[in-house]
């Protein structure tokens, strides 16, 4: 395998399904050469529809409650994905779990944010699990999803501090501060070809942005 050049256009899929707050943050941070090329929304009422719409981004509907299965969800999520050439899908706000198909689509490939330092606090309302567990310190991770809930390899954190006088919304607003801090440098060091899979675990480079570009891109490839 020759001197891979780095790619110059890295189109990416964004799923989402609530505000869309941490889809806001992607589209308005400097993703080169990673660029949203199509975002996928499962609830019609998103706010995250008029998000895309107001950067000029693509935005699909595919309404889960509209198919049978998750499977058939996921093969249309995976058709809409694929005539836009994605070739990194994120997972930002997504509340519906994924199942082999899109992941087989798109191997290695499907990142997600969880609003607390996973391991600790999978599944729903990591908040207010931390919180009432009256941790001193939560967080959010981006990891690469595979096919358990909030299971996959880490490639990010940040740590956020409870305060003293913090209540939850407070705390909420906090971490979702950090994610919308986090997502886009991951992201963007993704698509830079940052992506080491060759040890026993996962190591993303250039996260904080200053790291150069690998050279052999070929060989963080999947
Ligand atoms: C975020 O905390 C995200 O981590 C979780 O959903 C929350 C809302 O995300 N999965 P968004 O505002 O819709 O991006």
């Amino acid at each position: 395998m020759g001197f891979a050049s780095p790619e110059s256009d890295v189109p990416i899929g964004v799923l989402a399904s609530g505000a869309g707050t941490n889809l806001a943050a992607l589209l308005a941070a400097d993703l080169a050469p990673g660029r949203v090329a199509r975002v996928v929304v499962n609830n019609p009422r998103a706010g995250a529809i008029a998000c895309a719409q107001a950067a000029g981004v693509p935005v699909t509907v595919v309404d889960h409650r509209e198919h049978p299965t998750r499977r058939a969800f996921d093969a249309q999520l995976v058709e809409v994905l694929r005539a836009d050439g994605v070739q990194w899908v994120v997972l930002a706000g997504f509340m519906r779990i994924v199942t082999s198909t899109l992941l087989g689509a798109f191997p290695g490939r499907v990142v997600n944010i969880h609003p607390s330092l996973l391991p600790a606090f999978p599944g729903v309302d990591a908040q207010r699990q931390a919180f009432e567990a009256g941790v001193r310190v939560a967080g959010c991770t981006v990891h690469l999803v595979d096919s358990g809930v909030d299971t996959g390899p880490i490639l990010a954190q940040t740590a956020v501090p409870v305060l003293e006088d913090d209540d939850l919304p407070r705390l909420r607003r906090r971490i979702l501060e950090a994610e919308h801090a986090l997502l886009p440098r991951v992201v963007r060091a993704l698509a830079r070809g940052g992506l080491d899979v060759r040890g026993a675990k996962p190591r993303l480079r250039g996260v904080d942005g200053d790291e150069p570009r690998p050279a052999a891109a070929e060989a963080t490839k999947r």
